[in-house]
């Protein structure tokens, strides 16, 4: 054997499925496809390319500890692994397993506009019925109790967008250190600028740059910027067209979340300019 191939098969030698030492938890909308796609770019992470809802389904999670790492990515032994399953920031059962798991594992947070993500998060549940032939009201009428005229809080799309009460809960599980939180609406604008941060909290190389993005007119978003001088843009279920929604009626739901919004700036001692 030359010595080119003796070092190709050391590394493969080395090269196996690690639990993560990074997971993306959410938020669902935030924009965390488009984290996992930029993370992948760097040369010294893997990312599992399914949402493995591990911590979040008892189903999946009584198979054991083993059947999650056989869903992870070959890496080596310097690179870290990463997965994203945005369901786990709202859901009871996970800080506490993903803690039993690994106490010190690093975790990212996207977070976006409250009101632009529970639309967004209505148009993906929309589309989703609309292809099974089933019928969906308006998102205002979801959103807004008719009679009382209240913000229906527990109308899922809405209590997504509380921010300050799901990041408490995992608040109680791991400090803040342990979170970076990523501003899904400056993602969207200047991504370079959001994964130089996360590289820096997951203590990676600088290694992307503004020449990995490129601006698609067609799909009004930032792509991927091929070697080969080709881009790929993420797929049509990401960037969907939002319906135009009643004035008073965000009016109302900016209202509604402003006192969280506040509060979760205090606990994360970030500021966001929202609304938008
Ligand atoms: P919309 O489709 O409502 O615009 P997630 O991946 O968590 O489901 O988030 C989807 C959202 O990611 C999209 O919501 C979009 O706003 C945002 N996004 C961020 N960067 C993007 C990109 N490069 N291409 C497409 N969508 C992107």
């Amino acid at each position: 054997q030359n010595k080119y191939h003796m070092q190709k098969n050391l590394k493969i030698a080395h090269s196996r499925r690690r639990l993560p030492h990074c997971i993306i938890i959410g938020v669902r909308k935030g924009g965390t496809r488009a984290l996992l796609q930029y993370l992948k770019i760097h040369p010294d992470v893997q990312v599992a390319p399914d949402e493995i809802h591990f911590f979040d389904s008892n189903e999946n999670y009584s198979k054991g500890i083993d059947w999650y790492r056989r869903r992870m990515p070959q890496s080596f032994d310097e690179q870290i692994t990463i997965e994203k399953s945005p369901n786990y920031f709202v859901d009871w059962n996970t800080p506490s397993r993903v803690k039993m798991m690994n106490a010190s594992i690093k975790l990212l947070l996207i977070v976006k506009d409250p009101f632009y993500r529970a639309v967004s998060d209505y148009v993906q549940i929309r589309e989703n019925r609309l292809e099974k032939d089933m019928e969906m009201e308006e998102f205002e009428d979801l959103a807004i109790d008719p009679i009382s005229g209240n913000v229906r809080i527990n109308y899922k799309a809405i209590n997504r967008s509380l921010y300050y009460i799901h990041t408490k809960r995992w608040l109680k599980f791991f400090p803040l250190e342990q979170i970076h939180i990523v501003d899904g609406d400056n993602l969207v604008l200047r991504p370079f600028e959001e994964m130089e941060k996360v590289e820096t909290f997951l203590g990676l190389r600088h290694y992307l740059s503004d020449d990995h993005f490129v601006f698609d007119r067609k799909k009004g978003f930032y792509c991927i910027h091929r070697e080969n001088g080709a881009h790929k843009c993420l797929n049509r279920t990401k960037g969907r067209p939002h319906p135009k929604i009643d004035p008073d009626v965000m009016n109302q739901l900016n209202d509604f979340f402003e006192p969280y919004n506040q509060q979760f700036y205090e606990l994360v001692g970030k500021t966001f300019k929202w609304p938008k």
